[in-house]
């Protein structure tokens, strides 16, 4: 401690004897006026008496409630509302789904049921399916064997009358011309099957084109039978 006091003194002594004397004049003064407020007072200092800031008083609107109430209803309401917009959400998603989805006439067009009883050995029956008309001949035995006895090796567009035909007896085909979609008609043509007037394509009792400008088959669609007596296609 006396080290420490004793080399203090020596410092401002020779400090003192450094500093030029209007510097020595200048740090008297200063020393003089020390503990005597400045003139300039910062609002942020210390020396600020009044506070910047002033906070509104939200007292009046403090729930009177505990805590634990509060706390209950926070989640109450929070799960209101996002059970609210769930359901909400879900409904605008279910009606819009359903607005895109197909109409109910369209719907009962995708499957057509037919009744084969109806349709007699040699006669051609034609309905609606999907817009489209599709043709279904009852054929007979003379016509199946007509069918297959033909080199499949020779045809525009080779298929084998078995790969066309699920029973034999039942042909079934879209009645849409492959060459620019005109409907054929039946038990016409040189072929014994059927003749698109359009153009002048010709098809034969399996449906296959033999003349004309048409460039494929008359095209097979998805067709099943649930039982002896019923078709159904799509
Ligand atoms: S549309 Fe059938 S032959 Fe041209």
């Amino acid at each position: 401690m006396a080290l420490s006091a004793a080399s203090g003194s020596m410092l401002r002594v020779c400090a003192r004897q450094q500093l030029p004397t209007t510097s020595r004049a200048a740090i008297a003064s200063c020393q003089q006026q020390r503990g005597v407020a400045s003139s300039f007072d910062s609002p942020f200092g210390p020396a600020s008496k009044e506070s910047t800031y002033k906070i509104p008083d939200f007292s009046k609107y403090q729930s009177k409630k505990s805590p634990r109430s509060n706390q209950v209803f926070s989640y109450f309401m929070a799960g209101t509302m996002g059970l609210a917009s769930a359901v909400g959400a879900k409904a605008t998603v279910q009606d819009f789904l359903v607005n895109m989805s197909a109409s109910a006439d369209v719907l009962a067009q995708a499957k057509v049921e037919v009744g084969l009883g109806a349709i007699p050995e040699g006669k051609n029956v034609i309905i609606k399916w999907r817009g489209k008309p599709v043709f279904i001949r009852h054929r007979t035995q003379d016509e199946i064997d007509e069918a297959n006895k033909i080199d499949v090796a020779s045809l525009r567009d080779p298929q084998a009358d078995e790969e066309r035909v699920q029973d034999p007896k039942w042909l079934v085909m879209l009645g849409v011309c492959t060459h620019l979609g005109c409907v054929p008609i039946g038990e016409a043509g040189d072929f014994g099957g059927w003749f698109c007037p359009c153009h002048g394509s010709h098809y034969d009792i399996s449906g296959r084109i033999r003349k004309g400008p048409a460039p494929l088959n008359l095209e097979v669609p998805s067709y099943s039978f649930p039982d002896d007596e019923t078709m159904i296609i799509g």
